[in-house]
């Protein structure tokens, strides 16, 4: 990964195959399949189309003033697998005394962006070259997206500046319901069991979070706390529930690792959209902030 510290004349982690400058180097055609595009650079790595990013809201939003406030200033903060940036735009636009880089395999970023914040196309499973340690790492919904969770703690923990700090915001599965309205034989459910399934098989688990505490625990971080709040899904964007978000999380898995076709995927899919609506089945992710601090 590219030291950030002069991005545009520095090479990315893979120079022969990446770029550090998204809007400068952007494939000209994202591979498509069944109908979506994916992101073009490491093509088949990460499992959603990149071409209907639904940014995160409501339950799921939440900033780190907590864990901010009460520290010293922050001067670098990093991204990781920052989607369409929203959480790096509002982080820099409260932090302008803070420099802050967002990095994704995917240029689904916009343009115009606060001074302080810097987009890159890059991997994060390269290995990590950065030359100035940061204050503060955040990594959203990656769950799904990384092979190796140890290396990469072990690499964040090398990235920060003692006392700096790691936070994790990530969805447990399965779906739960906690008056019984989600019964196990819905849709819904079989759905949710299948997805996690084939993210075990990929090795891209979509339960990640169940071994972070641990995980950054070994990698020598301390004081670390986790945080339990509920996701409904009924919250999700109206088009996430519908046809495309519902196809987005499913068609790569359910094809590419389960070896089902795109037709049979579309059959279980009815189910889950009908259930997807019904606003009876009180569904909703456990999903858990888990920060840590590498010490002082
Ligand atoms: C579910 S999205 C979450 C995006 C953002 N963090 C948010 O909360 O809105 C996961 C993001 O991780 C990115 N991603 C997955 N694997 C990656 C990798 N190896 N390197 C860089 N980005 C990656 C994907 O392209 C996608 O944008």
């Amino acid at each position: 990964m590219a030291d950030t510290t002069s991005p545009k004349t520095n090479p990315a982690s893979s120079p022969k195959s990446g770029t550090s400058s998204p809007k400068a180097a952007s494939p000209p055609g994202a591979p498509l399949k069944h109908g979506r595009t994916y992101h073009a650079y490491k093509a088949g790595q990460y499992l959603l189309p990149n071409d209907d990013v639904s940014t995160v809201r409501g339950e799921v939003e939440r900033n780190t003033d907590h864990l901010l406030a009460k520290e010293k200033p922050i001067k670098r903060v990093f991204e990781a697998g920052c989607g369409t940036g929203i959480w790096a735009i509002d982080f820099a636009d409260g932090y302008p005394e803070a420099s802050v880089v967002g990095i994704d395999l995917s240029p689904v970023q916009p343009e115009f962006v606060p001074p302080n914040l810097e987009f890159f196309v890059d991997d994060l499973e390269s290995d990590w070259t950065f030359v100035q340690p940061f204050d503060f790492i955040y990594c959203r919904l990656l769950t799904g997206s990384i092979l190796d969770w140890p290396k990469r703690f072990g690499q964040t923990f090398t990235h920060l500046h003692p006392g700096g700090y790691i936070e994790l915001f990530d969805t447990l599965n399965p779906l739960v319901s906690d008056d019984g309205t989600l019964t196990e034989d819905s849709g819904l459910s079989k759905w949710n069991r299948l997805l996690v399934e084939a993210s075990e098989k990929l090795g891209r688990p979509l339960n990640s979070y169940t071994s972070y505490t641990k995980q950054l625990a070994d990698a020598g971080f301390v004081n670390i706390v986790d945080t339990r709040f509920k996701w409904p899904m009924n919250t999700w964007p109206k088009d996430a529930q519908d046809k495309n978000g519902v196809q987005a999380v499913s068609l790569m898995l359910f094809t590419n690792v389960l070896g089902w076709t795109a037709d049979q995927a579309e059959v279980l899919l009815v189910d889950v959209r009908k259930d997807a609506k019904n606003r009876a089945i009180h569904r909703y992710w456990p999903i858990h902030a888990v920060y840590a601090q590498k010490p002082e």
